[in-house]
């Protein structure tokens, strides 16, 4: 039966990656057009299986399975359904998908806790260049600031949520009580370490923290033929030289990757010397020291370059978010269910970041990896395997039963 609706969860999820702005790609950022249908689908689902759904203010998509009694806590399982440009059809989507076909397979049993599947509205970062936008709004950390953050369109997030027919005073009521039994994440593993080792399920300890931001060079825009090369002010090719650096500190530093994803050059002309060059930096460590101390070193360098190359520098750091171990009672059941599901138990940590490390801030909070054959993510060559996504249906399954006998209703003891 799972092995049925396991391939039920990736048809979903395929079918989910048409929803786009971009024909011939999956391309969905915070509260596009596209999201709608994603939202109607999901609804229509959802609602099929005795679930009440409803869009919060920050335009989460949330699904309720009542529990057995009408004050039961709520037991959170989700991710985001936003992607990144030319994304797969899985990141982000595969893990509420999971949450709706777990409730599906229950066939109407009742527990102890009421099931809350989430679909987060952002995380990605690509419309404001910040995260976590819809799981913000569940801890309560959805703030002014954020709020007013302009796309590249001027429209603030704040414009977003009203165009999307949402009401953006609302937001305190997205938040979740701090006594939920707990929340699960299920993801796709994105990189290359359970398929390497042969597993299809991975058990997530901790999230490494990640720093997100921007290195502006500046020189002089000029005629590409009649300045001589000796007179250049080259705003990209200094950002070139500190990009070969970031790549250097990334190959040289255990357990550190850094990574500029996105250039924007002005004038951006073949005859033009750049006068402009807008860098990205994205610096993952699990220790928060090792990473903050790369990115210090990493913004000097720009300067120095910078100033030997007569342009000057400037950097923003746009998000600093620290290393998030997962909830220690939590992973550990979640770790007898995967056993009792007869998978073998891999402990790990996430070079990516997930909507978890938000939450833990306010639920206990722990995540299952499913492989991702070829470690392929973010592309759209992205797959997960239909065995891989029954086992973790099976683990879900027993998950539920354990915190039934255990810990429903009663908060969390994080340790
Ligand atoms: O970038 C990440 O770590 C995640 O895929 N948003
Ligand atoms: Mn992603
Ligand atoms: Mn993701």
């Amino acid at each position: 039966m799972l092995t049925a609706k396991a391939r039920e969860v990736i048809d979903m999820c395929r079918s989910l990656a048409t929803c786009t702005e971009e024909p011939g790609f999956t391309t969905r950022t915070f509260l596009s057009p596209p999201m709608r249908d994603v939202h109607s689908r999901l609804s229509g689902w959802m609602q099929r299986i005795g679930m009440t759904v409803g869009v919060d203010a920050a335009g989460n998509l949330r699904g309720v399975y009542a529990g057995l009694t009408a004050t039961a806590r709520h037991l959170l399982i989700g991710s985001h359904l936003d992607t990144v440009p030319h994304a797969g059809a899985f990141d982000g989507v595969l893990g509420v998908v999971m949450g709706i076909a777990l409730v599906d397979v229950l066939g109407g049993r009742r527990f102890p806790f009421s099931i809350e599947v989430l679909g987060f509205s952002e995380e990605e970062g690509v419309r404001y260049g910040v995260p976590f936008i819809g799981s913000r709004a569940l801890v309560g950390t959805l703030d002014e600031t954020l709020l007013r953050r302009p796309d590249a369109g001027g429209r603030t997030v704040r414009d977003a949520i009203l165009d999307y027919g949402l009401d953006p005073t609302l937001l305190d009521a997205a938040i979740v009580p701090a006594t939920s039994v707990g929340y699960l994440e299920i993801h796709s593993e994105q990189g290359p370490v359970l398929d390497s080792l042969g597993l299809p399920l991975g058990i997530v300890e901790t999230i490494a923290g990640q720093t997100r931001g921007d290195v502006h060079f500046v020189g002089a825009a000029n005629h590409a033929g009649t300045t001589p090369m000796a007179g250049r002010n080259d705003a990209l090719a200094g950002a070139a030289q500190w990009i070969l650096e970031v790549e250097e500190v990334g190959r040289s530093t255990p357990g550190l990757v850094a990574t500029v994803g996105k250039v924007v050059v002005d004038p951006g002309a073949t005859n033009a010397v750049p006068g402009s060059c807008l860098a990205t930096l994205d610096v993952r460590h699990g220790d928060d020291v090792v990473r903050r101390a790369a990115v210090e070193r990493l913004v000097a360098r720009a300067k120095a370059i910078a100033q030997a190359r007569g342009l000057y520098a400037t950097s923003e750091v746009k998000l600093d978010q620290p290393a998030t171990p997962m909830d220690g009672s939590l992973t550990r059941l979640l770790e007898r269910a995967v056993e009792r599901s007869g998978a073998f138990v891999h402990r790990m940590a996430s070079g990516a970041g997930h909507d978890a490390m938000v939450i833990a801030g306010r639920v206990p909070s722990a995540m299952l990896f499913v492989r991702s054959p070829g470690g392929v993510s973010h592309h759209p060559d992205e797959q997960v395997i239909a065995a891989d996504v029954a086992a973790a249906l099976g683990a879900g399954l027993e998950l539920f039963e354990d915190i039934a006998r255990s810990r429903a209703g009663v908060a969390w003891s994080t340790s």
